[in-house]
């Protein structure tokens, strides 16, 4: 059964990051990833968040909380989103980091890669950035519809190799529910709820 998730609250601004005292689970990813089209493909419904084929869609924090579970799923605005201004792109790198360094309540980031892309270095960097801050990683490669089995086993492997220490590379497609159930088993369970 899917979860229930009903958006709470949405954060522009950096002063308006507060204490949520949920434990939260954020999606985090390069622009255009899937991380909006999860959330709606874990909740089963189309347009809870809003997708697009344009890169950049999502420009807020978004606080989901899961019923009854009752923690945060929090969808981030993409970085590498080339085609915006660099101050723009700034103010969201430090809203991101204020986010992720300064909150006890996170208890994993879901990093979302792109199952027909090799391992790219905005995403390693990410990675790195999570590893030296010991906030627990949940990779997962997404829009696996898209790509070859064969194709894809392959690259689950490259990124094992980088992320290491054990950690399951998890795969989805938001567009034929593949790999959700796990994907949200994993969720559920970082939550520590
Ligand atoms: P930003 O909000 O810009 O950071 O992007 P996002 O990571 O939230 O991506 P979003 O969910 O908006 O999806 C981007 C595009 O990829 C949309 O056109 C989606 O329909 C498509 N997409 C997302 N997931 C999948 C998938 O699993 N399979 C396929 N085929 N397309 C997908
Ligand atoms: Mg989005």
């Amino acid at each position: 059964m899917n979860p229930i998730l009903e958006l709470e609250k949405t954060i522009y601004l950096m002063n308006q990051l507060e204490d949520m005292p949920l434990p939260q689970v954020a999606m985090a990813g390069r622009s255009n990833v899937g991380k909006s089209s999860l959330v709606n493909a874990l909740a089963g419904r189309k347009s809870l968040a809003k997708i697009s084929s344009t890169p950049g869609k999502t420009r807020s924090l978004n606080f989901y909380r899961v019923v009854p579970d009752n923690f945060y799923l929090v969808d981030l605005p993409g970085y590498g989103y080339a085609r915006c201004s660099k101050t723009e792109r700034d103010k969201w790198a430090r809203l991101i980091e204020a986010y992720l360094t300064k909150n006890e309540w996170l208890k994993a980031v879901a990093v979302l890669l792109d199952s027909r892309l090799p391992p790219q270095k905005i995403d390693m960097e990410l990675v790195s950035y999570l590893q030296a801050l010991r906030i627990p990683m949940i990779p997962i490669m997404t829009k696996s519809d898209k790509v070859k089995q064969k194709d894809c086993a392959q690259r689950q492997r490259q990124w094992k190799n980088i992320i290491g220490d054990n950690t399951k590379i998890l795969v989805s497609s938001s567009k034929t529910g593949s790999g959700l159930n796990k994907i949200w088993a994993t969720i559920r369970d970082a939550s520590g709820l």
